[in-house]
């Protein structure tokens, strides 16, 4: 089984961007704790950032006939970005949304998730955990 874990802008700069909420780790610490979940599960595992809507509906479409499963955690354009929505309907490769605070107890406009119309489950609000339990539940669901 092989698993692509996509993050959407400004998740590269975890542990500067308001740590209060998203916590004091850096993206290279969230990369490695997936690879490590991964690793432990005998997953294969491709891990990729983008702070461009287009880049992340490319990898998306490029994911198809490649990977068993995605892991998205689409950041702002969670709230905005029917394109995302779109791809992921259209490869139709089963997916779990990501997000490490809690969305629904934010600001109105993160209540709303488009990409999340496309994926099974979300896990938010559970920091780099949310990451494990969504790769977690891929696997799962693969069995
Ligand atoms: C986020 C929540 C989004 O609302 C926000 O725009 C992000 C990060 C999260 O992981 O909690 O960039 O997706």
């Amino acid at each position: 089984m092989k698993i692509l874990i996509i993050n959407g802008p400004n998740l590269n700069l975890l542990g500067l961007r308001e740590p209060e909420i998203y916590g004091k780790q850096s993206y290279a610490d969230l990369c490695a704790y997936c690879q490590s979940v991964c690793d432990g599960l005998s997953v294969g595992c491709e891990i990729f950032q983008s702070n461009h809507e287009g880049a992340i509906v490319d990898k998306i479409q490029e994911a198809y006939g490649c990977f068993d499963g995605i892991v998205i955690n689409p950041a702002a354009y969670t709230h905005t970005g029917v394109a995302i929505l779109d791809a992921l309907k259209a490869v139709a490769i089963p997916a779990t949304e990501v997000h490490l605070s809690a969305v629904s107890e934010r600001e109105a406009f993160r209540r709303v998730s488009y990409a999340g119309m496309a994926c099974k489950k979300a896990f938010t609000g559970l920091g780099f955990e949310g990451y494990r339990l969504a790769v977690e539940y891929l696997v799962g669901r693969s069995k």
